[in-house]
């Protein structure tokens, strides 16, 4: 029988669906976080359940061929990366095997065989993140950027290796200088959170002439009983005065926001409200050429090099079949649809290229951004609606004000589709429909209902998130005919 804090030798048999190893001890399952599968381990059980227990690896006594150095000091407490001691061929395979996994076990798919999973170069596996959330915690002495450990507990760190080193500095320096400043109080018991900053947001953002630039948003809350408008002045006035040290402490610094955020009142609920101090009120990105417009308080996507796979890949996919080369288009320019598109970063090199594109998203945020940047960008053929996908009928009236389109791109955030609109999708039935996934696990469970009308023609991978067991997926349905 197992219990909490014994040690024991184990095999690590094979990998689980995230990454962690599996081994057996007395016919009861073990789940190794950081074991590699063929190696021989010593493990700390952590946590016994009824049909499998927790353990952590302690020492390695015959490390497996994929078992490389965490290039991280935190990697044995951060919840961030969970893959770093693996080599990078070692993560790309199994990325590879657990989305086939997935598609079997959850959705009773095959995928296409030889499905191809891109990657970043190995150089560009580290420093790839263009945007980090930090939360402000007490190391006993100071307030300090942290990042969630793997039980969910803020810890301090020093520098997070997925992100250029100067996103760090940034954060650190704002909490000193609010600290000094007066408006964060002295830090109190190590682990603590100050009142009224929950987190802060280093993103990246293009300067005018090309260079990196970086912007950090705080985000605020009033305490019971507080109210908004004197706290978030109280912090813009901070703000204001340390923006010399803070350009000082991190010379790419382009801007600093506030963002209140909603909560109760008396009247129902607040909505957030967002205050820009300095800077401009959009963020720059740039992927594969384009200059796009970036909400600051919105998604966009973080890595932006491999973003620009993808944006190549629907290109390419969507042009092949729907803009032949030569022929003529009788109806004129197909119409797509981009839901869940957020500030267009499909749909205005799609419009570019020769659709007309409807971009649809619930942010107005990031459909603002997107207007900014086609205006800049010349692009005429890009519309940007708001509209809650998932209200049932919400696709069936963009349908009849717009017309079907010749195919839709869905890029719905980790939950997947709503059953309504998954509903909608098979009733109007698009000859053509390309996923774009950031969970495997919920892409299955769509696949699946997708594969009673299309049939998934191409799946392609693409390593966003390297060091951690995600996975972006862009999938090609094509209806079944008759
Ligand atoms: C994974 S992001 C994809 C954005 C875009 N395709 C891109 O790659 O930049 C998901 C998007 O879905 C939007 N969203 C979330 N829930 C939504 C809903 N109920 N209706 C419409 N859009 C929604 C978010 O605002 C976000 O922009």
């Amino acid at each position: 029988m197992l219990e909490p804090g014994a040690v024991l030798p184990v095999r690590v048999e094979r990998f689980a669906a995230l990454g962690r190893g599996v081994a057996r001890v007395d016919g009861q399952a073990l789940l190794v976080r950081r074991g590699v599968a063929g190696e021989a381990v010593r493990v700390r059980v952590e946590r016994v359940h009824a049909k499998y227990a927790l353990a952590r690896v302690v020492s390695v006594e015959q490390a497996a061929a994929d078992r490389v150095e965490p290039p991280c000091p935190h990697f044995d407490t951060c919840g961030g990366c969970d893959w770093q001691h693996l080599s990078m061929p070692a993560q790309a395979a199994l990325k590879r095997t657990v989305l086939n996994e997935q598609l079997a076990r959850i959705g009773g798919l095959q995928p296409p065989e030889d499905w191809l999973l891109e990657s970043a170069p190995p150089e560009d596996s580290l420093a790839y993140r263009d945007k980090l959330e930090f939360v402000p915690v007490s190391d006993g002495a100071a307030w300090r950027p942290g990042l969630h450990g793997e039980e969910g507990f803020a810890m301090p760190i020093g520098e997070c290796l997925l992100a250029p080193p100067y996103y760090s500095t940034l954060a650190l320096a704002a909490l000193e200088n609010l600290t000094d400043a007066g408006v964060l109080p002295p830090p109190s018991a190590a682990g603590s959170a100050p009142p009224n900053l929950i987190r802060l947001t280093v993103q990246g953002t293009e300067k005018s002439d090309g260079s990196p630039g970086v912007s950090l948003l705080l985000h605020l809350k009033a305490g019971p009983g507080e109210k908004p408008a004197p706290l978030l002045r109280r912090y813009a006035e901070a703000v204001s005065a340390s923006w010399p040290g803070l350009r000082a402490a991190v010379p790419q610094t382009e801007g600093v926001a506030l963002l209140m955020g909603g909560g109760e009142s008396r009247g129902g609920r607040r909505k957030p409200r967002l205050e820009v101090v300095r800077g401009g009120n959009l963020l720059r990105k740039r992927v594969a050429g384009w200059l796009y417009g970036a909400p600051l308080n919105g998604f966009f996507q973080v890595n932006l090099a491999m973003a620009s796979r993808i944006t190549a890949h629907l290109a390419e996919v969507l042009e092949s079949r729907l803009l032949p080369p030569g022929k003529d288009l009788p109806g004129g320019a197909p119409l797509l649809f981009d839901l869940y598109g957020g500030a267009g970063l499909f749909a205005l090199p799609l419009a570019a290229s020769g659709f007309r594109v409807l971009c649809v998203d619930s942010d107005k945020w990031a459909l603002r951004a997107g207007e900014d940047t086609a205006r800049a960008t010349g692009v005429e053929r890009c519309r940007f609606h708001r509209r809650n996908l998932e209200n049932p009928g919400a696709l069936a009236a963009l349908i009849r004000r717009e017309g079907a389109p010749a195919a839709m791109i869905v890029d719905p955030p980790r939950r997947g589709l709503a059953p309504s609109l998954l509903a909608d999708i098979l009733q109007a039935s698009p000859p053509l429909l390309v996923y774009v996934s950031c969970d495997g696990g919920t892409f299955a469970r769509d696949a699946a209902r997708l594969c009673e009308s299309y049939r998934m023609t191409s799946l392609r991978g693409f390593d966003l998130f390297p060091h951690t067991h995600h996975l972006e997926i862009a999938a090609v349905f094509e209806r079944r005919e008759g």
